[in-house]
């Protein structure tokens, strides 16, 4: 059985689903007991992940195991568990925003490396998904409001991460592997808004406004520190230095890697005001 954390996230619920077509068992942590995850799933509460038996392989999200990845772990260790495949991030290797978000992802590679288990590092780029959060904005005005234009990022699509993840949780060749995940196309923040726009059919615009005004936006929003902390920091390094761009997901998966642009046809709805009945 292969223990995926986080299945309810972006990444984690691709990965679910393509686990279950492959015909593997996958036991889905989540806290919610309603997911909406594919039925063939045996869903798992997080208070329950060391007390399941027969679990062959962990996808470890590191913010939904948090403190508790150690315990995990070992548990999966000390019943047969054989492999695991971290989802980490490329600010590892290429350092962006504060340095406390890369330190928590080595934390979390070092603890799978010392586990004792056969692992695998998916070191990704920013997610495509991170781009919903404009969504309110492009439904209300078709204008985004944001710091650093410039910022360019090869952003990869999470359903590429999910089809790497799921072959190194079921292949033996890919064990001890560091892998950089990328899409390979740098975009600055005005193109991906223009991709939108082209997916919608809807001129967009991206208007610049300062980090401080972004900030406060975002805490007038009621978002906790860390998530303009995150955001704010890369974004002013990737405004120096573009992220990298790899070919790895090429290379593993045999294809190119999804563009932004396809991600964005695949997600218009997400962009698109819902018509109120009148
Ligand atoms: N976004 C990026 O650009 C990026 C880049 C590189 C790496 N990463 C990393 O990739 C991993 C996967 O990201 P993701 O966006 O797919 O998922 P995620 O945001 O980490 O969340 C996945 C699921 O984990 C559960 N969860 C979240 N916070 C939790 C908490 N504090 N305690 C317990 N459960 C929690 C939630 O599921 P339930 O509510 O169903 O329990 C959530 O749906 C993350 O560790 C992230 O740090 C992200």
């Amino acid at each position: 059985m292969i223990l995926v954390t986080g299945a309810t996230g972006v990444v984690g619920r691709h990965a679910v689903r393509l686990l279950v077509e492959q015909g593997a068992k996958v036991a889905a942590v989540t806290r919610d007991p309603q997911a909406d995850l594919p039925a063939e799933a045996h869903l798992v509460h997080p208070s329950e992940v060391t007390t399941l038996p027969g679990v062959e392989a962990i996808l470890l999200s590191p913010r939904a195991t948090g403190a508790a990845t150690v315990d995990l772990l070992a548990h999966a260790r000390e019943t047969g568990a054989t492999r695991v495949v971290v989802l980490s991030s490329l600010t590892v290797p290429y350092p962006a925003g504060h340095a406390r978000f890369r330190q928590q992802f080595q934390a979390v590679e070092n603890l799978a490396k010392e586990s004792g288990l056969d692992w695998t590092i998916l070191r990704c780029a920013d997610f495509a998904a991170n781009t919903l959060a404009w969504a309110g904005q492009i439904q209300a005005t078709g204008t985004v409001r944001g710091a650093y234009p410039d910022a360019r990022t090869s952003t990869i699509d999470e359903r590429d991460i999910a089809a790497v993840a799921a072959i190194a949780l079921t292949q033996p060749d890919h064990t001890g592997q560091t892998y950089l995940l990328t899409g390979e196309q740098s975009l600055s923040q005005p193109e991906k808004v223009a991709a939108l726009g082209a997916a919608l059919d809807r001129t967009l615009s991206f208007v610049e406004a300062t980090p401080d005004e972004i900030r406060r936006g975002m805490l007038a929003a009621g978002l906790p520190d860390e998530v303009p902390d995150r955001l704010l920091g890369s974004l002013a390094d990737y405004a120096r230095e573009a992220g990298p761009t790899t070919g790895t997901v090429r290379r593993l998966l045999g294809r190119l890697p999804r563009a932004y642009a396809t991600w964005a046809e695949d997600h218009s709805a997400a962009f698109t005001r819902k018509q109120t009945g009148s």
